[in-house]
């Protein structure tokens, strides 16, 4: 799925006043592009990821969508940091849940959810809730559960950003493996520079709050990519120059 954002302006309520969160933010993610989004803290990348997935209506502008006839599909689904499951379903009903909604037959969904569960290491604890599970593994289910509903867009929300490096360092590999396979366009928000490079096509740097593109980065490292690929010039010429970016972005008392 294609979605073009024009001149988004986004604010919330505060009292009497009101909060600015995004000001006339524009762009485009192309149809089956991984794009990520990079920004200070509070600049409004969940907004932004809200508005998308319409949550939060904005004051001004236009989202538009463009689904291809031949692979594409309307759904938008969000990825959070944190508590993507339904608490009160198992691993398997969770993982399952979205081939559910689009009613296919229980035993070929839970054979499904069951070989990713497998292939991503959380074979065993189908029957478990999600209290019971590690973060990094809850993580995982919220991944395959939203590749199995194959949405045209999927908008992840730092979902790796409170992991360990080496966790992380897994899932990433993972959500580029499946993302291969499937190939619909994703908006990814993170703090971690080096993450948005090892998985996008481009990366956007949005300004201090309100937030608005201020930058943008294309990727044009060869995939697959790995942990390897981090280490090569091209890599570290991209991150200097997002570095950078995000430097200039930063609050003047944040400022050193
Ligand atoms: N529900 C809300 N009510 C009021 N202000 C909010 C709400 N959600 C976010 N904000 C404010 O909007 C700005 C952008 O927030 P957010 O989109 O969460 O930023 P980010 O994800 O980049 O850290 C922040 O100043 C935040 O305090
Ligand atoms: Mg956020």
């Amino acid at each position: 799925m294609k979605v073009r954002c024009t001149n988004l302006n986004v604010s919330y309520p505060d009292g009497a006043a009101h909060v600015e969160a995004l000001r006339n933010l524009s762009f485009e993610c192309g149809d089956g592009e991984f794009l990520s989004i990079l920004g200070p803290s509070g600049c409004g990348k969940t907004t932004l990821l809200r508005v998308l997935a319409g949550l939060v209506i904005a004051d001004k502008g236009r989202i538009e969508r463009f689904s291809p006839p031949t692979n594409g599909n309307g759904r938008i689904l969000l990825i959070f940091q944190e508590d993507s499951l339904f608490p009160w379903m198992t691993v398997i009903k969770n993982a399952a849940f979205g081939l559910e909604m689009q009613a296919v037959p229980k035993s070929l969904r839970e054979t499904q959810a069951g070989e990713l569960l497998r292939r991503f290491g959380v074979a065993g604890r189908e029957n478990s809730y999600p209290h019971q599970l590690s973060l990094g593994m809850k993580q995982r289910v919220a991944v395959i559960r939203c590749f199995l509903s194959k949405p045209g867009l999927m908008l992840m929300d730092e979902p790796f950003g409170s992991l360990d490096a080496q966790m992380r360092s897994t899932l990433q590999q993972e959500l580029l493996a499946l993302w291969d396979q499937n190939r619909n366009s994703v908006i990814f928000v993170t703090h971690d520079v080096e993450e948005a490079l090892l998985l996008s096509d481009r990366i956007l740097v949005l300004s201090a709050q309100p937030g608005t593109v201020v930058g943008e980065v294309h990727v044009p490292l060869p995939r697959p990519r790995s942990a390897e690929t981090s280490l090569t010039e091209e890599f570290l010429q991209l991150k200097r120059r997002i570095v950078h970016l995000l430097r200039q972005q930063q609050a003047p008392d944040h400022v050193a």
